[in-house]
């Protein structure tokens, strides 16, 4: 998929983790999924924010329904700009490109837009919690990459490093070094970027910047060696990009928490 050429900063945005239900009143950890996203949505449209992409990195849908992929795709609607998607480990990935794409939301592929290059990789492997990219979905990337005279920016729902939480380290992205390799060797690549770990964290490769990107519904606690939630707000991320690769980005939460979250939960 390509776009024509625009001036200026792009504006990007990525939504995750939204693990909605085929019921748009059932709830996660007392948290209603659906509502969790109406309302980030409502606040990015308040903010008069007018992206010019859109990136959802997976868990869209918590039970790989039909409907609950329809509602997501009927939310990124109301945001006006290009939509794009991946799969995490909730989802399910003939569904979600069959009722996405028929909404024209591109799952995985790539989308250029101005000197940049989105990438999605998909990391989704069936029955796992955990990911894992294929030989061919590397070979994709590798294909991109070659002479690329874009920047580049990559999504994937999968965390590709350790990011200090025991539990959520185990089901990481298992061959997550395949890529950080080839973020070393291609100084375009200016960040990965992936959802997952519901929290916000930020490093560092070379030139790369390396983020995860809280839910929007409830988030995990940082640090922790087994599941724990943390008291923070639905957030999302927004990001700047300039015509030379200079890649900014901020997280932003709703104002306070969805009544109902049940705070002593011990799994999900
Ligand atoms: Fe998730």
């Amino acid at each position: 998929m390509d776009q024509p050429a625009t001036s200026g900063d792009l504006k990007i945005l990525q939504l995750t983790d939204c693990h909605l239900h085929h019921d748009p009143d059932k709830s996660l950890l007392g948290i209603n999924t659906q509502q969790s996203l109406e309302e980030v949505v409502a606040s990015i449209l308040a903010s008069g924010e007018r992206p010019d992409a859109v990136v959802a990195t997976g868990d869209l849908v918590h039970d790989g329904s039909e409907s609950g992929y329809r509602r997501l795709a009927r939310s990124l609607a109301l945001l006006g700009a290009p939509a794009l998607a991946l799969p995490g480990n909730h989802d399910a990935p003939r569904v979600m490109e069959r009722v996405l794409g028929a909404e024209g939301i591109q799952v995985c592929g790539q989308l250029e837009i101005g000197n940049w290059r989105l990438i999605l990789l998909d990391s989704h492997q069936p029955e796992q919690e955990g990911g894992r990219l294929a030989p061919e979905e590397l070979e994709r990337l590798d294909a991109l990459l070659e002479d690329d005279t874009h920047h580049v920016l990559i999504f994937v729902h999968h965390h590709p490093l350790p990011i200090g939480c025991r539990w959520l380290d185990r089901i990481s992205l298992a061959n997550g070094d395949a890529l950080l390799e080839r973020v070393r060797t291609h100084p375009q690549v200016k960040g990965i970027l992936w959802g997952h770990v519901h929290q916000s964290w930020e490093g560092r490769l070379g030139q790369a910047q390396l983020l995860g990107t809280p839910s929007t519904c409830i988030q995990f606690a940082p640090g922790e060696d087994e599941f724990a939630l943390a008291l923070e707000p639905p957030a999302w991320r927004q990001i700047r990009l300039q015509a030379d690769g200079t890649l900014s980005s901020h997280v932003h939460h709703l104002h306070s928490l969805p009544l109902g979250l049940a705070v002593d939960s011990l799994g999900y």
